[in-house]
């Protein structure tokens, strides 16, 4: 009415908002021409996922970008028959939704633009995809579109990567100035080698920049917020997100669902491949990662990613616990028709406890869990804080948003259980959170909901306004270039890399069976200790009765006896090392109070591992401040290297204890940029070490090994370096590689008061015997040299390598 009017009053004025109309529809059309013309190829667009997720992905790209001056085209395509294919995606289409605030007869509006801009095409040859482009080509010319590029969506399996891969490659590609994304799905291999493999093929056809790897909890709306969210309350968190104050990281994913119908991939890929090395490695490295100072950047979001992965500690086979649902054997002997006898080994439950050696995050835990046949479907990120406070009042006089003792968490909820949708929880005894309102809005109470021990009144909480899919999401993400919410080649290889040596050092282990669902119990809980992971309930085992069957370790004890005339300790694995650990503390104990300090030299290799474990997570009397750390050889590689025995020295021990920096004393291998040169004497410089702070260079206490050629430290078979002579520290060579080594001589090592030779697994059977039957004859076998001069000599056996 006003309006009117105004204008009636001043007619100059209607025409001056006719030409003004007349500019910005103008300026729409040729915005239109501004931003070009989109070509969208769904490759598999027949199959489940496209089904499910994509073409709704890409209608709902349609919605958001057609406005925007953009104009697309989307090819499905398949190797299916064009008949069937036509009627296959005209079905899906027709099934397209709407965002809830799009009335339904706009909605059938925009549905039925997005089905004329749709077609589907069989690809299959590359002449086939040469006739893509030339109708790509004759679309935009005949309508006189600019083009801005082409998105290629590989729905397939991967053994039809290179193929398609190649046909893009050599006539498919966009005209000059346009771009190409092409969107992979996983697996992105099953091995760092595999992985690297594809990646390699990939690039022969694709640049890095060309090319968006999907792992679909990237979209998820929670864990696309874990960095905004460390963003906007960086004032909160900034003194909060460290190993101060986080007293562990929780990230899980728990289905219902089981392998059914799958089990031909889960048998290649189990949890681990198929869960942990991608979607919840990607959210621990989101936790994980220094903050960038601009998140929007995706190459410095990707930079500070790879960075959190190479703060990765390695993992063993007690950093973690595997299960499987009892129906699963079942299921792949009937899916893949396998024999009856047919057992599979295939983890469907894994828990993970990883940990970060910087120093933001160092010793704290981050509990990964994934596993299928569970109670209940959820995932969520979970950061739990230390509770440092001691509250006067009782506790029914807590408050919520006051009280310190109430447990404080952030939780960024993926998605399902009690919550039924995506979130982000914040303890009212934090702080208040800054989420940003257009799309995050806060949670209405919901008396009765109990998350994470706690009401859901106690939170801070958020739902998405408009709640999305995630391959929407990544939809969006891929058209816009937004790389950080794909996985780089650098990125994927560096997650294979941290994840494989586990995967090989479990590819024989047992997985725990269980029932399935609310039947579990508690029989997939875990605890850690250190660095260890194990299930909480001892499964019984069922030893198979009967004669000739395996002894039990109840059925003997630590057996006490002489071995080449010196006393022996034999046991199981984990009392032998119980015992040894109490011997040496208790030698290190005698040794301080005596002169003040204690000299310990180490050997390296696998054996001492779990030991150095023990002394680290059992031994907190050890007079660690004491303690002078040496060793008794070392492979002349880069300390860093993973072959040094200094480096498992540091990740077993040296990391875990407190040991004054100059109490701790490698071998100098690596001098002047070069490794155990002569002319370095480095072996000169580690004798003069030892000879200026080891009293009579005799060592309290030296730990040896045996290898299975009799072996010791490094001092090997017919090598007659270090048996004899005046050199305390000598240069060797050994059979094996790293050929070259710096050893402490035979000489050296008896001048010790105390040597321990601790010998483990069934492999050294044979030495053991043969040794125990041969006489003084180090050229033949080094190890028969050693016998202290004035000192003891003790052997620490396993029952494998002593008895077989
Ligand atoms: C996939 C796995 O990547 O993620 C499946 O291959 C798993 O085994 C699925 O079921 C879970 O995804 P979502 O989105 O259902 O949580």
């Amino acid at each position: 009415m006003l309006a009117e009017l105004y204008f009636k009053r001043r007619p100059g004025c209607w025409k001056m908002l006719a030409v003004a109309v007349c500019m910005v529809l103008l300026a729409g059309l040729q915005a239109q021409d501004l931003q070009g013309h989109v070509s969208v190829i769904l490759l598999g667009a027949t199959g489940d996922l496209a089904k499910k997720y994509l073409w709704q992905g890409l209608f709902q790209l349609y919605l958001d970008e057609v406005g925007k001056g953009y104009s697309f085209s989307f090819h499905g395509a398949a190797l299916t028959s064009t008949k069937q294919g036509q009627e296959f995606v005209a079905k899906v289409l027709e099934s397209l939704s709407c965002p809830e605030d799009v009335a339904p007869e706009r909605c059938a509006e925009l549905r039925g633009r997005f089905q004329q801009r749709s077609q589907y095409r069989r690809l299959r040859t590359s002449e086939d995809y040469m006739a893509l482009s030339k109708d790509i080509e004759a679309q935009l010319q005949h309508e006189g579109l600019r083009e801005a590029g082409r998105i290629f969506y590989f729905s397939v399996p991967p053994f039809a990567y290179a193929d398609i891969a190649r046909s893009i490659n050599s006539s498919c590609r966009p005209g000059p100035g346009a771009w190409l994304r092409v969107v992979l799905e996983k697996p992105f291999g099953h091995d760092r080698l595999s992985a690297q493999q594809l990646a390699t093929e990939l690039r022969s056809f694709f640049q890095e920049e060309e090319m968006y790897r999907v792992d679909h909890y990237l979209g998820k709306q929670a864990v696309a917020q874990i960095l905004p969210f460390r963003d906007q309350n960086r004032k909160a968190l900034d003194g909060l997100w460290n190993r101060h104050h986080v007293e562990r990281v929780e990230i899980i994913m728990k289905e219902t669902v089981d392998a059914e119908g799958r089990t031909g991939f889960y048998e290649e890929y189990g949890v681990i491949r198929d869960v942990l090395q991608n979607h919840l490695t990607e959210i621990l490295t989101l936790v994980a990662m220094e903050l960038p100072y601009n998140v929007s950047s995706s190459e410095a979001v990707l930079r500070h990613k790879l960075q959190a992965f190479q703060a990765l500690r390695g993992l063993h086979k007690d950093s973690a616990v595997l299960g499987q649902y009892q129906a699963y054997s079942g299921q792949v002997r009937r899916e893949q028709q396998k024999p009856d006898s047919f057992h599979s080994l295939t983890p469907t439950f894994a828990g993970i406890l990883v940990h970060m050696d910087n120093l933001r995050w160092e010793g704290v835990p981050f509990i990964l869990m994934s596993g299928k046949a569970l109670d209940e479907r959820v995932g969520y990120v979970r950061i739990l804080f230390r509770n440092q406070a001691y509250c006067a009042q009782t506790e029914t006089r807590w408050v919520a948003d006051q009280s310190q003792c109430l447990p404080r968490q952030i939780v960024f909820y993926i998605g399902h259980g009690e919550l039924g949708s995506p979130a982000v929880l914040v303890s009212r005894n934090l702080f208040r959170p800054f989420l940003p309102s257009g799309s995050w809005k806060e949670v209405e109470d919901r008396p009765g909901l109990r998350l994470f021990g706690r009401p859901l009144s106690d939170f801070y909480a958020y739902s998405p306004v408009r709640e999305q899919d995630a391959y929407s999401v990544l939809i969006s993400h891929i058209f816009h270039g937004r790389k950080d919410s794909f996985i780089t080649t650098e990125n994927l290889l560096a997650s294979w890399a941290f994840w494989t040596p586990l995967l090989d050092s479990l590819a024989h282990e047992a997985p725990r069976l269980y029932p399935g669902g609310a039947e579990n119990g508690h029989l997939l809980d875990f605890e850690f200790t250190g660095t260890q992971l194990r299930f909480s309930q001892q499964q019984p085992e069922q030893l198979v009765p009967g004669p000739g069957s395996a002894p039990s370790p109840s059925d003997f004890q630590v057996l006490q006896s002489k071995y080449r005339d010196s006393p022996l300790i034999s046991a199981w694995p984990e009392e032998l090392i119980a015992k040894l650990a109490d011997d040496i503390e208790a030698t290190a104990m005698r040794a301080v109070r005596r002169f003040g300090e204690f000299h310990l030299a180490l050997s390296g290799g696998s054996s001492p591992v779990p030991l150095f474990q023990q002394l680290a997570t059992r031994h907190y009397g050890f007079p660690w401040a004491h303690t002078h750390l040496w060793l008794v050889d070392e492979r002349c590689v880069p300390l860093r290297d993973p072959e040094s025995n200094f480096q498992g020295l540091q990740a077993h021990l040296l990391q875990h204890i407190r040991v004054p920096y100059y109490n701790v004393h490698p071998m100098p291998v690596h001098l002047h940029q070069r490794l155990c040169a002569e002319e370095d004497q480095g072996a000169q410089m580690y004798a003069s070490e030892i000879s200026a702070l080891v009293t009579n260079s005799s060592f309290d206490l030296v730990l040896l090994g045996m290898g299975t050629d009799g072996h010791t430290a490094s001092l090997f078979p017919q090598s007659p370096a270090g048996l004899e002579g005046p050199q305390p520290v000598v240069l060797t060579r050994s059979p094996s590689k790293p050929h070259q080594r710096m050893s402490l001589s035979l000489p050296l090592i008896n001048r010790a008061r105390k040597v321990a030779i601790l010998v483990m697994g069934r492999m050294k059977r044979e030495i053991t015997l043969l040794v125990s039957r041969v006489g003084h004859e180090p050229k033949k076998w080094p190890i028969s040299g050693v016998l202290p001069s004035s000192g003891q000599l003790v052997w620490y056996m396993d029952y494998e390598a002593f008895l077989g």
